[in-house]
């Protein structure tokens, strides 16, 4: 058994014998971080979850969505952006999207989360048409865009205020969330009164708080040191496997891809270079499809 993957997830959670997998045998760079997406196949075909009891994840389809900024006004060089890009996700899959820096992933998550509106294509969540800011969905990113004048508390359960919920239900709501990330004790405490990785874990509570059908996640390690990094990404994965929201992470660490995907997507330049399930890819495999030629050629394993 891999004492890695045991510690992070509670004792008493009923889904505790899925995560005690195997380690992968090594295989190059990959093999720096243990793969906990094996757990994630496992809980995928538990009875609760085929139940639908733990599912509650939307499916997202992207059909040939583009997005273009404006032109640099001096001219020369094509608009950036992303796409035309075309993607369908399961409900409560867990999806990693890598790329370098450029490639995409933020205004991909831009788009999703209605901040950005698509010049072509089409965008549905749970089959519905998404064409703006929607409640069942959101964004965790990189800087942790926190209150300093709430508590910890205040700020898990600052996106329920727009719910229709009595006072007592928010704040339950945010205490249960709060939990969720080991934070309960932390609940008075100022912004100002915690580490990097509690702040990221707040931002977190705060996105659980409202039950997202869609979690989008924006870098949302990359500031952390990676023991810390490494801790809140098997923490997530314990949430997603009880929660079981879909996912959509983006990073540009492919080790950390690996290790948390059930599937990846790679961008290049805005286009897809490759689609594929975790299990089948090496760090090898995905530097090879972002390093190849800016065709477009997308690359199904
Ligand atoms: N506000 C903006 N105006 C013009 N170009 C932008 C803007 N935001 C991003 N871009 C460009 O769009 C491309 C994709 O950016 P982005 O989605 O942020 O990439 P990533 O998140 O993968 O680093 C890049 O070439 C970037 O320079
Ligand atoms: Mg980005």
């Amino acid at each position: 058994m891999n004492e890695h993957h045991s510690r992070r997830i509670p004792l008493n959670d009923p889904l505790i014998d899925v995560v005690q997998v195997k380690r992968e045998p090594a295989v190059g760079a990959a093999a720096t971080l243990p793969r906990v997406n094996q757990a994630a196949h496992h809980a995928a075909s538990t009875p609760a979850v085929r139940a639908g009891a733990i599912r509650t994840g939307a499916a997202l389809s992207l059909s040939d969505v583009e997005y273009r900024y404006a032109a640099d006004p001096s001219g020369g060089q094509q608009a950036a952006g992303l796409g035309p890009l075309t993607l369908s996700i399961q409900p409560g899959e867990f999806v990693c999207v890598v790329g370098p820096s450029g490639s995409g992933k933020s205004t991909l998550l831009g788009l999703l989360s209605g901040f950005l509106k698509p010049q072509q294509g089409q965008m549905t969540l749970a089959g519905r048409p998404l064409s703006g800011p929607v409640p069942e969905l959101t964004l965790v990113q990189q800087e942790h865009a926190l209150f300093p004048w709430l508590t910890v508390l205040g700020n898990v359960g600052f996106g329920l205020k727009t719910r229709r919920l009595g006072r007592s239900e928010q704040r339950a709501r945010a205490l249960a969330a709060l939990k969720q990330v080991g934070l309960e004790e932390y609940a008075s405490r100022r912004i100002h009164q915690l580490s990097g990785g509690q702040r990221q874990r707040v931002s977190l509570a705060r996105a659980l708080a409202v039950q997202p059908s869609l979690l989008l996640l924006d870098e949302p390690f990359s500031a952390l040191d990676v023991n810390t990094r490494q801790q809140l990404g098997q923490e997530l994965l314990g949430i997603w496997l009880t929660q079981g929201s879909t996912v959509l992470f983006v990073t540009h660490n492919l080790d950390e891809a690996l290790s948390l995907g059930q599937r990846v997507v790679a961008l290049r330049a805005g286009q897809l270079a490759l689609d594929a399930p975790a299990c089948d890819l090496t760090a090898g495999d995905l530097k090879a499809a972002l390093e190849e030629g800016a065709t477009g050629a997308s690359k199904k394993l």
